[in-house]
């Protein structure tokens, strides 16, 4: 039998009203998972999302020698996760190519085992995604690596600290590098180190663990390592690439919505960038409160590391710039390959031309809808917007794509008043 496609069914509704809370951090949850590695015993992580990503994390980890068990919903989604004295330092090839931040096991591992066998990680295809800067780093740090028929196997005595300096703020290479400095030998400094929140929010947890670390959130980050960590009990911060989205959703079909517990610091420049479009916004009740006419103007948007506007944003916000009054250009300064979502936002016809790293948006009065394919999480988010706003219906199949960084997108498009449904499948997501 043919699997059944997986797809979002989605027609114009008119404009978005009420609330909806904003979930934990899919980039700070699955960091927070894999810092369980660094001690035996019960971890408790609060605010985990039912999404794909958590599950694929989880069996990785269990591969490893972890149990783990979610229970509760969205905001309320716990996560416990038991952890052996001994590890099997080993991640088969069928779970690592399946995620990208499965990277992140590689420093807590070596600095728990001293070994580690991984493959080199899968996730999003936006074109190269080496791990040349982990690996140099771990070497600073006393780790022989050798890299042989796609596997990448370190060994090393207790890790050393030093003073890492990175060419470039690479969010997971930091968080790598934090999590093996941790348990290291003496002080490791890493400059140039990445600054997003969800940096910060794996310091808070490792912390908690008992952890020594300094400058999280900035770009020098100072650890002092201890002998050994106890388990935590930690809740992730809330997801600012999803309330990115629900924002965009406002921006584009207009009206008004409270997105509970979103946090305005961890969006600086994108708020900026929404409110020069015409998206309004005020802090409210511990969240933010979006309100739009749905009518946007063009403005010009670079991606850059945090505090920048987030790569992740950037599918979102050249959906709202196709439908914008204006010219605009996008530069995605991060990777190169993320652009390949733009053939489908063409085929809805929006006029979009593309050269290298920049992207030439000219704003349509509409769009139509049309059969279009997901090629990611974040991208695959943003079809189902331009569907929000497109004349007629669009379906946006590679739903999996989706349900890997969102839970239940489709229920809460359609609590806020959007006509989204799924197809392919009987319930909403295949949690
Ligand atoms: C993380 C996020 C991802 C987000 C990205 C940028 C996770 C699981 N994923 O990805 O959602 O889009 O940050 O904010 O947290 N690079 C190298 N060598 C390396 C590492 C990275 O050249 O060893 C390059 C990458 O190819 C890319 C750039 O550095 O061009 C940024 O990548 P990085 O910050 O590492 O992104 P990720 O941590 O993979």
């Amino acid at each position: 039998m043919v699997p059944a496609v997986r797809s979002f069914v989605v027609r114009p509704n008119g404009p978005l009203r009420g609330s909806l809370p904003i979930y934990g951090a899919k980039n700070s949850v699955l960091k927070c998972m894999a810092a369980c590695l660094l001690a035996p015993g019960r971890h408790s992580i609060g605010n985990v999302p039912a999404i794909t990503d958590v599950t694929i994390m989880s069996d990785l980890l269990a591969s490893l020698g972890l149990v783990s068990r979610h229970h509760g919903r969205g905001a309320d989604g716990v996560l416990d996760v038991d952890v052996p004295e001994e590890l099997r330092p080993i991640v088969p090839y069928e779970l690592m190519e399946r995620i990208r931040a499965s990277i992140v096991v590689l420093g807590p591992l070596l600095a728990r085992t001293g070994r580690a066998r991984i493959s080199l990680p899968g996730g999003d295809d936006f074109g190269g995604r080496p791990i040349d800067m982990h690996l140099r780093a771990l070497e600073q740090m006393g780790v022989e690596f050798r890299i042989e028929h796609g596997n990448v196997e370190g060994s090393c005595r207790r890790l050393v600290g030093g003073r890492i300096v990175f060419e470039f703020p690479s969010h997971t290479a930091t968080d790598n590098l934090v999590m093996a400095a941790v348990l290291a030998r003496g002080t490791t400094v890493i400059e140039n180190a990445a600054r997003e929140p969800e940096v910060a929010d794996l310091a808070g947890m490792l912390r908690s663990m008992g952890a020594r670390i300094d400058g999280a959130g900035t770009s020098r980050i100072e650890i002092e390592g201890v002998d050994e960590l106890h388990p935590a009990q930690h809740s992730c911060i809330p997801d600012r690439v999803e309330a990115a989205t629900f924002l965009a959703a406002v921006g584009l079909a207009g009206g008004e919505v409270l997105l509970e517990r979103a946090r305005p610091e961890h969006m600086d420049m994108l708020l900026e960038k929404l409110s020069q479009m015409g998206v309004t916004w005020v802090p409210h009740a511990g969240g933010i409160l979006a309100t739009s006419t749905g009518k946007l103007s063009s403005v010009d948007v670079s991606t850059l590391p945090f505090p920048g506007v987030a790569t992740d944003y950037e599918p979102c916000l050249v959906t709202m710039l196709s439908v914008a009054c204006g010219v605009a250009i996008v530069s995605e300064n991060v990777f190169a390959g993320r652009f390949r979502y733009v053939d489908e936002l063409r085929r809805m016809g929006a006029c979009i031309t593309t050269e290298g790293h920049h992207a030439v948006i000219r704003g349509v009065p509409r769009l139509s809808g049309a059969p279009v394919k997901a090629p990611d999480i974040r991208a695959g988010a943003a079809l189902v917007l331009a569907g929000l706003v497109a004349e007629g219906e669009t379906e946006v199949s590679g739903a999996e794509h989706v349900d890997r960084g969102y839970e239940d997108f489709a229920g809460r498009l359609r609590s806020l008043g959007a006509d989204v449904q799924r197809s392919g499948e009987a319930p909403d997501q295949p949690w």
